[in-house]
C-alpha cells in the first residue's frame, strides 16, 4: 500500500529535502557548541530529523502504514516520557540506552534487506551487501556494547571491570570468525544463509558484550561516546546498501562527531583510547586508597570558609563529580549570590573532564542559573588563579591535584589541571580524604594554604551561605 506515494526514491525532490535535513543538522550541530544556543541548536537538529523522517515516509514504494504509525507512537511515547522524568545525573545512561537502540535498529534493517534480497532470488548487488553486512556487525556490537554500557551506569550489574579469562584471545577468535562468515556470505552471494547471517549477528553480540565488561563504569562516558560513534558508522553503512543519502550523510556525521568526543575526553584524561578500552582502569576506586596518607592537612568548619569567603575580593568556585553526586549546583549559587550582595568577584572553573560525562559541570550549574559568563573554562581561568583570593573546590578531585603537573610518575602525570594550588586560599569541600576516580591521593590537600571542609557538598555550601548571611 503506497498511501502518500507522493516522491521518487533517489529523484530530485526527496534529494533536495534530504539536504535541508541535514543542513539543520550541522546548523543544529553548530549552534550545540555554545550553551547559549545548544537549547535552539537540538530544535533546529530535530526540525532536521522531521524532514528526513517526513521525506521518506513521503517516497514511493512506503508501506506496512500500520506497523509505521506504531512504531512512531510508542517510539515517541517512550522518549517523551524517559525524557521528562531523567534525571541530570542519569544522562550518561540514557544516551548509552538510546544510541544502543540507533544500532540495535540498523542491525535489523541489515537482516531485513538481507531477506529482501533472498526472497528476490537474484544475486545481492556487492555494493548492497558488503555494507549490509556492515551495518549488522558493528551495529549489533554497538547495540550490546551499549546495554552493557547502560547497565554499569545504572548499577544493574558491578561497575568494576570484569573480566572474562582468556578475554583477548576469544575476542580475536571472534573477530576472524565473523570476518571469515562475511567473505562466506559475499562469495555466496547468489543463495546466502540466513543461519550464517544470525550467527554473525549473534558472534557481533558477543563481541560487544565482552569489550564492554572489562571497562570500569567511570570511563563508561568514553566508551558510550566511541559505541556512538560506531553506531553512526554503522548507519552511514545502511545508507549505503539501502541508497539512503540523508541515512549516510547523518551516520557520518554522527560517526565523526562521536569520534572526535571520544579523542577529546581521552585526551582532557591524558590516556589513549586503546588504554581506556583494555586498561581495565576506571573502577570504583578502593575506599580506603590513599587514606593511609599521614600527612598532615587542616580541617575547617562552615562559619570558617564563611568567613575567608566574605573577606575576599575574588573568588573562584570548581565544581566536581562530587557536586553532582550532592546536587549542591543550587547551594553553591546560594553561597555565590551572598558573596556577590558583598561586592566579591564569583566565577567557575570548568575543567573539561569534571564530572563523569561531557559538559556535566554546565549542565548542572545551567540548571541553577548560574550566568554563563561566570563560567570561565580552564585555559581562560588558570593565568588568573594567582590573583584568585580563595578556590572552592566542591567536590572535585583529581582535576585539581597538582602531582599531574608536579609527578612524571603520577598515573594522572600531564592531564592538564585546574590550577587552584596556585591561588591564595585554597577551601575543599568534600567528605574525607578519600580519593577521586583516578583512586590516587591528592597533594592539594596537603598544601599549607588549603583548608577541608568535610562534609556533603549540598549541606556544606548552604551552611556556609548561611554562616556569611550571618557575619
Ligand atoms: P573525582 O576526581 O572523581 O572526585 C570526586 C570527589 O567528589 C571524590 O573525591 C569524593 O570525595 C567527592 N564526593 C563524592 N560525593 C560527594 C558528596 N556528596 N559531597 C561532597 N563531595 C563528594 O572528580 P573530578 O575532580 O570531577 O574528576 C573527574 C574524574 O573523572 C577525572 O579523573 C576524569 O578523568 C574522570 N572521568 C571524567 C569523564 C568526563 S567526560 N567528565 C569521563 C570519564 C572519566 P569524598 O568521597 O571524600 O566525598
Amino acid at each position: 500500500m503506497t498511501l502518500l506515494a507522493v516522491l521518487k526514491p533517489g529523484g530530485e525532490a526527496a534529494t533536495a529535502l534530504y539536504i535541508v535535513a541535514f543542513s539543520l543538522f550541522i546548523i543544529g550541530l553548530k549552534r550545540g557548541t555554545h550553551p547559549t544556543t545548544a537549547k535552539q541548536g537540538n530544535m533546529v537538529a530535530a526540525v532536521g530529523m522531521a524532514v528526513a523522517v517526513a521525506t521518506t515516509l513521503l517516497l514511493d514504494g512506503m508501506g506496512n502504514w500500520g506497523l509505521i504509525i506504531i512504531g512512531l507512537g510508542v517510539g515517541s511515547a517512550i522518549g517523551f516520557v524517559a525524557s521528562v522524568r531523567v534525571q541530570m545525573t542519569e544522562m550518561p545512561q540514557m544516551v548509552a540506552l538510546y544510541n544502543g537502540v540507533g544500532g540495535g535498529a540498523v542491525a535489523l534493517i541489515a537482516w531485513s534487506e538481507l531477506r529482501h534480497g533472498i526472497s528476490s532470488g537474484v544475486d545481492i548487488p556487492l555494493q548492497e551487501l558488503i555494507p549490509t553486512l556492515l551495518a549488522a556487525v558493528v551495529g549489533s556490537v554497538s547495540f550490546w556494547g551499549s546495554n552493557i554500557a547502560f547497565a554499569k551506569l545504572q548499577d544493574l550489574i558491578p561497575t568494576k571491570p570484569l573480566a572474562v579469562p582468556g578475554q583477548q584471545v576469544i575476542n580475536v577468535v571472534l573477530l576472524v570468525g565473523i570476518f571469515a562468515a562475511c567473505v562466506d556470505l559475499t562469495i555466496n552471494n547468489g543463495d546466502p544463509s540466513q543461519a550464517l547471517f544470525i550467527g554473525i549477528l549473534i558472534a557481533a553480540a558477543l563481541l560487544g558484550n565482552l569489550v564492554v565488561l572489562p571497562i570500569g563504569g567511570a570511563d563508561m562516558p568514553v566508551v558510550i561516546s566511541l559505541l556512538n560513534a560506531f553506531t553512526g558508522l554503522s548507519a552511514a553503512a545502511a545508507g549505503f546498501a539501502l541508497d539512503n543519502v540523508a541515512l549516510i550523510v547523518a551516520g557520518t556525521i554522527v560517526g565523526s562527531s562521536g569520534t572526535i568526543l571520544t579523542m577529546e575526553m581521552a585526551t582532557a584524561m591524558n590516556r589513549s583510547v586503546g588504554n581506556v578500552l583494555f586498561a581495565g582502569f576506571g573502577g570504583a576506586p578502593a575506599a580506603t586508597a590513599g587514606s593511609t596518607e599521614q600527612r598532615p592537612y587542616v580541617s575547617i568548619t562552615a562559619q570558617d570558609a564563611a568567613i575567608k569567603l566574605a573577606y575576599a575580593d575574588t573568588v573562584v568556585i570548581v565544581p566536581g563529580y562530587g557536586l553532582a553526586v550532592a546536587q549542591a549546583q543550587h547551594a553553591i549559587k546560594e553561597v555565590a549570590n551572598e558573596l556577590e550582595k558583598r561586592g566579591i568577584t564569583v566565577s567557575y572553573a570548568i575543567h573539561p573532564v569534571a564530572g563523569r560525562m561531557p559538559g556535566h559541570m554546565n549542565v548542572l550549574l545551567a540548571e541553577a542559573d548560574v550566568p554563563y559568563e561566570q563560567l570561565r573554562e580552564m585555559e581562560e581561568i588558570n593565568p588568573e588563579m594567582p590573583r584568585t583570593d580563595v578556590a572552592v573546590v566542591v567536590g572535585a578531585n583529581d582535576v585539581t591535584n597538582p602531582a599531574a603537573k608536579n609527578d612524571p610518575d603520577s598515573p594522572i602525570a600531564g592531564m592538564p589541571i585546574i590550577e587552584v594550588d596556585q591561588a591564595q586560599q585554597v577551601i575543599v569541600i568534600k567528605r574525607s580524604m578519600s580519593p577521586g576516580f583516578a583512586g590516587i591521593d591528592n597533594d592539594l590537600f596537603y598544601e599549607p594554604n588549603t583548608s577541608m571542609l568535610f562534609g556533603d557538598a549540598k549541606k556544606a555550601a548552604a551552611d556556609i551561605a548561611a554562616e556569611i548571611q550571618n557575619l
